[in-house]
């Protein structure tokens, strides 16, 4: 079964043709950094009509990657939400029209369920149950992944994603757009130890995050030190990227014990996190849970694992009409998506 997947949530506009279900036969991404990298983040109506502009060309070029003929596919599955509700809406219309031009069902995939079969599709071995730590720009929760019914949110951010806070202190510290890679990339020559920052939440009970008192306290210690040198940005990035990422790895450790889980997902951008990946790895050896991390690729917004959720939808004959509508928020439980805030 050929399953062609469409992904534009935020500023990429991917496309991928996935396999029954497991195999990615091509994955296509197309990036907006050169459109959002002056404003230091994404505007959203410059992303809207950026996808617009690609959009026939990246399906197109994934259709003819796979090497396969439109009339093949059995499906097209498409991010119905959340994200930002005019990126949204060119993925889905788009896709939308084609299964209508084809005469093939279109289902709407959760964004976060499409991060967590990313896990499931870059490794054969894992499987429910299991706990999955999303780490995005826009997302930062955990979920107990069951084999049937959806996945169960144990805690998420009350505030800030941790890929936001990552943004938003690349922009304090001078920079450059995108902000994860670039804070990541100060803080490999920096001094975690150099600033004690807060690690938001860790004494409350519970497994929820926050995350703008992190960021308001790199704030308060760069107006402090005033023009900041290349040292001072060098150990404000690591020490913040150690306070950031201690949080996710408690959280993680706290939920999997609570829960008594052995095997932990981690998605999204920020899983892409060097210093994330290693503690979780060592943290693993102590506590005796095994961490996967999707390739790089895959943690990143693409659309194989949209493809890859979708195809689980389709097989079990679910889908979606074409009346199918875009959510900026809603719950991943929604089945079959009765949406909290729809546009
Ligand atoms: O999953 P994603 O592509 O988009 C959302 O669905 O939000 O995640 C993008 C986020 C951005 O906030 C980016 O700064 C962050 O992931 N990110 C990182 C790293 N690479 C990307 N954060 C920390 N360390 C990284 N190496
Ligand atoms: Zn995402």
């Amino acid at each position: 079964m050929w399953v062609l997947g469409i992904e534009s949530s935020c500023d990429e506009m991917a496309s991928a043709v996935v396999r029954d279900g497991w195999e990615i036969v091509s994955s296509e991404v197309r990036g907006q950094n050169d459109v959002h990298s002056p404003y230091g983040g994404v505007v959203p109506e410059l992303a809207s009509r950026d996808h617009v502009r690609v959009v026939s060309e990246v399906v197109g070029a994934a259709v003819e990657e796979a090497g396969i003929s439109l009339e093949e596919f059995a499906g097209v599955a498409v991010t119905a939400g959340p994200g930002l509700v005019g990126s949204l809406l060119v993925g889905l219309s788009f896709g939308k029209a084609l299964a209508y031009r084809l005469g093939i069902p279109v289902v709407g995939v959760h964004h976060l369920a499409g991060h967590l079969a990313s896990a499931e599709l870059a490794d054969r071995e894992l499987g429910p149950p299991y706990l999955g730590l999303v780490a995005s720009g826009a997302h930062t929760a955990l979920f107990r992944v069951e084999s049937t019914g959806p996945p169960q949110r144990l805690g998420e951010t009350r505030d800030d994603a941790v890929g936001e806070a990552f943004d938003k202190v690349a922009v304090l510290l001078g920079l450059p757009f995108p902000g994860g890679p670039s804070v990541a990339a100060a803080a490999e020559a920096g001094r975690e130890d150099a600033v004690d920052f807060p690690r938001p939440m860790l004494s409350n009970p519970g497994l929820d995050f926050s995350y703008s008192g992190l960021k308001t306290a790199v704030a308060l210690e760069a107006e402090r030190r005033g023009e900041l040198s290349q040292a001072d940005v060098q150990d404000l990035a690591a020490s913040f990227q150690a306070a950031a990422i201690d949080v996710l790895v408690a959280r993680a450790r706290k939920a999997l014990r609570q829960e008594g889980l052995r095997e932990l997902a981690v998605v999204g951008g920020v899983a892409a996190n060097r210093r994330l990946r290693e503690q979780l790895a060592h943290w693993g050896e102590r506590d005796g849970f095994r961490a996967v991390f999707p390739p790089v690729e895959l943690c990143t917004d693409n659309a194989a694992m949209i493809a890859c959720a979708g195809a689980r939808l389709l097989e079990r004959g679910e889908h979606h009409g074409l009346a199918f509508n875009s959510f900026s928020r809603v719950p991943i439980d929604a089945t079959p998506w009765v949406a909290t805030d729809s546009q």
